[in-house]
């Protein structure tokens, strides 16, 4: 039985195109399908060996507008493939907008025993297809070699030569073409002229970590989740909004607060955080700095519990949260 290398398209900005060979800006994301980005893909034969690419197409978006839907159905064709005992990796083509949550959310919800010994491997481009000089068949070749690398495991995002685990990687450029960085944590390690070199061990799963009941999250409703920054001459105007509800919105049942430094919160929208805590809402401080975590608990932000993850991993990690205690 062959091996299979699973190729599953999203869209984003590797399947993009513009009129112009010379304009790496004023494209559309999400045009060409993945079977056709595998033919760009420089020595895929010799990468995937005696292997076969299976190409499927999850998704065709530009991934600022995706929606839990479309995790949902990309999580429904994870599980399909993974569980295949000749598919050997499942690599995914995806917008650089989102692509860190859709790893995140990803490394939350697959069953850990999916990802205990394939490597699910996110990729993606800051060029269009159509570019003179596009990043995306590189990318791709790099995904292509790191999915069949002996050991490899996990949510792993693979960018500019380096790969990322899914905690820690971050969008950190909109348009230099090595767009991602790790933090503190630095890159698991790199991908040279088609050989992996590790700087840290891929992730291991968490047997401790129960997979998402999807399927009941898209029938009951993800539970709503919103952003808040702290930030100089903050107020409490959008919070009020917010704990309104307006007709037709689901009822909000956690909020974020991007904090500044060590998570702190201005003074202004404090007491509407309370507020809503008291009502039922579950409020979760992280800090807005680009490097590190919320440190200790400051005097004025103790009510609130903190999360050691960027503003938009942490709203995922919390709307789970909800959904599992519900
Ligand atoms: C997208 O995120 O789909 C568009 C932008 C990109 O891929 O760089």
């Amino acid at each position: 039985m062959a091996e299979i290398v699973a190729f599953l398209g999203m869209g984003g900005t590797i399947a993009g195109t513009a009129q112009s060979a010379d304009d790496n800006v004023g494209y559309t994301a999400a045009q060409l399908g993945v079977q056709n980005l595998l033919q760009s893909v420089p020595g895929l034969t010799r990468i995937l060996g005696a292997r076969q690419a299976l190409a499927e197409q999850v998704c065709q978006i530009d991934s600022k507008d995706l929606m839990h839907a479309d995790w949902a159905a990309l999580l429904g064709r994870l599980k399909h493939n993974l569980a295949r005992p000749d598919v050997r990796a499942v690599v995914i083509t995806h917008g650089t907008d989102t692509l860190e949550e859709t790893a995140y959310f990803l490394s939350r919800a697959l069953a850990p025993e999916l990802l205990a010994h394939k490597p699910v491997v996110l990729t993606c481009a800051m060029r269009p297809a159509s570019s003179l000089n596009p990043d995306g068949p590189g990318n791709l070749a790099d995904a292509a070699t790191l999915a069949v690398w002996p050991g490899a495991r996990g949510v792993l995002v693979v960018c500019g030569g380096k790969i990322h685990g899914a905690a820690q990687v971050q969008k950190v450029h909109p348009y230099r073409v090595d767009a991602f960085d790790s933090g503190e944590a630095g890159p698991l390690g790199l991908v040279e002229e088609g050989r992996v070199r590790l700087l840290a061990d891929f992730p291991r799963a968490d047997h401790g970590q129960a997979a998402v009941d999807v399927e009941a999250l898209q029938a009951k409703g993800w539970p709503r989740v919103e952003i808040l920054l702290s930030h100089a001459g903050a107020g409490g105007g959008l919070l009020r909004a917010l704990l309104r509800e307006p007709e037709g919105e689901a009822p909000l049942r956690g909020i974020v607060v991007a904090g500044t430094g060590n998570g702190t919160i201005h003074r202004e929208m404090d007491a509407g955080l309370l507020l809503a805590q008291a009502r039922g809402v579950r409020v979760v401080r992280v800090s807005r700095c680009a490097y590190g975590q919320v440190v200790g608990d400051a005097p004025e932000a103790v009510a609130f519990s903190k999360y050691a993850l960027s503003a938009v991993k942490a709203r995922i990690a919390l709307m789970l949260d909800i959904a599992s205690e519900a």
